[in-house]
């Protein structure tokens, strides 16, 4: 009996071994990065998601169009909705993303997604993959980017979370061996490893950030973990000029709340399920996962997204319009200066730093008792259009 439930499982586990190796052969002919500013049209889709996603993704793209309305016009930007990305069009076609739907996705150089609703067991949905996890690893959006910033309290942090491999790559791919024995897989590869960590040195490079820390817990996960930090040592001999660090996830997650210790952390770079949980700590000190925009970044693709989930109550209550759109709004920034619009990135940052941080002339509380998301969003762009923005923004920055 045992017996074959263990043949059952080695022939499982051989298959996952198959397609992680099919994976590996990918990667290592993957093209090298896409060039925006050689694109002719810069195609950019709308996802809205599930629950809040529709309502905040809607003053999202009014945002976005405005800043990028010059470039819209002259042709280089196209801006479009991508239909079908919903719960109820997964669940009736029981798959992660509907194959038409991800056709269509790849249309698209960037996408900006909202909210989308993640089934679990017990839930009324099947119990079919994230769509985020799907999109990631449809597109090979290996580079999970993560900014938190307190500027008062000298917090700068850019977290290079790995997107397409460790506990994730097989999370829906496990093996319950017996009634009593279940097993999951975490993965790690050279190429994956090399070129996350590579990108973040690249960053922090560019950025001119002196730290990159590698986050694993490579005393006790010895082999993967231990892979990804041995990669991490070799890449970091390539950069002379940033020191490179590494700590284990455990005492990481009581660094981030020492005050006296944390200022020192830059950029980190981590496996996937320990920069989930990190970035989630790291996003409450900045005002909480909805303050957080996030980057998901590959060769050829990217994608943008809130990190916070798709509210249902709010919607069944009523109060979708007074949901808070400016997770999804940072997210926007952070596609505008991915495809090369820094100066614009700045701008709209800046605005909700002064808007939502410093002056809060409108406050949101996602009920009736605050401005809805429509009415942030016109005072955001008013914000944003005042000759004054850099110098206010200055002067609350020192304050
Ligand atoms: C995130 C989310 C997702 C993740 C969930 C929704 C699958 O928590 O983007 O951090 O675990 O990656
Ligand atoms: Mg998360």
């Amino acid at each position: 009996m045992n017996k074959d439930a263990i043949e059952r499982a080695k022939e499982k586990f051989g298959k996952l071994l198959e397609q992680q190796l099919a994976r590996v052969e990918k990667i290592k002919k993957e093209p090298d990065w896409v060039d925006y500013a050689k694109m002719k049209t810069i195609r950019i889709g709308i996802l809205p998601g599930d629950g809040i996603g529709p309502f905040i993704a809607k003053e999202s793209a009014m945002v976005l169009r405005h800043l990028l309305a010059p470039e819209v016009k002259s042709g280089k930007v196209f801006i479009a909705d991508i239909e079908g990305f919903t719960i109820e069009r997964r669940a009736a076609e029981n798959a992660a993303i509907p194959p038409a739907v991800m056709e269509e996705i790849r249309t698209f150089d960037v996408t900006l997604k909202g909210p989308t609703t993640t089934p679990r067991k017990g839930d009324p949905w099947p119990n079919i993959e994230s769509c985020n996890v799907a999109v990631r690893k449809e597109l090979d959006l290996f580079a999970n980017i993560r900014p938190v910033r307190v500027p008062r309290e000298g917090i700068d942090w850019m977290f290079f979370r790995e997107n397409t491999e460790g506990a994730y790559a097989m999370g829906s791919s496990g093996v319950e061996v017996t009634d009593d024995l279940a097993i999951d897989f975490t993965v790690a590869t050279t190429q994956g490893s090399d070129r996350l960590i590579r990108a973040a040195f690249e960053y922090a490079k560019k950025a001119g950030r002196k730290r990159v820390t590698i986050v694993t817990k490579a005393n006790v996960i010895k082999t993967t973990d231990g892979k990804f930090l041995s990669i991490g040592q070799k890449i970091a001999k390539d950069y002379p000029g940033i020191e490179m660090d590494d700590w284990y996830i455990d005492i990481m997650t009581a660094k981030l709340v020492d005050t006296k210790r944390r200022n020192q952390f830059q950029v980190l770079a981590l496996p996937n399920l320990y920069g989930d949980i990190l970035t989630d700590e790291a996003a409450e000190f900045q005002g909480g996962v909805g303050t957080a925009g996030s980057g998901n970044i590959g060769k050829r693709y990217a994608m943008f997204e809130a990190i916070h989930g798709s509210a249902p109550r709010m919607v069944d209550e009523g109060r979708a319009q007074f949901a808070d759109p400016c997770s999804m709004i940072r997210a926007a920034a952070m596609l505008i200066r991915h495809i090369g619009y820094g100066d614009r990135a700045d701008k709209l940052e800046m605005a909700l730093d002064v808007c939502g941080q410093f002056e809060k002339k409108l406050v949101m509380t996602g009920r009736s008792t605050g401005a809805t998301g429509n009415q942030f969003c016109k005072y955001l762009m008013e914000t944003m259009e005042n000759p004054d923005l850099k110098k206010r923004w200055e002067g609350y920055m020192k304050a």
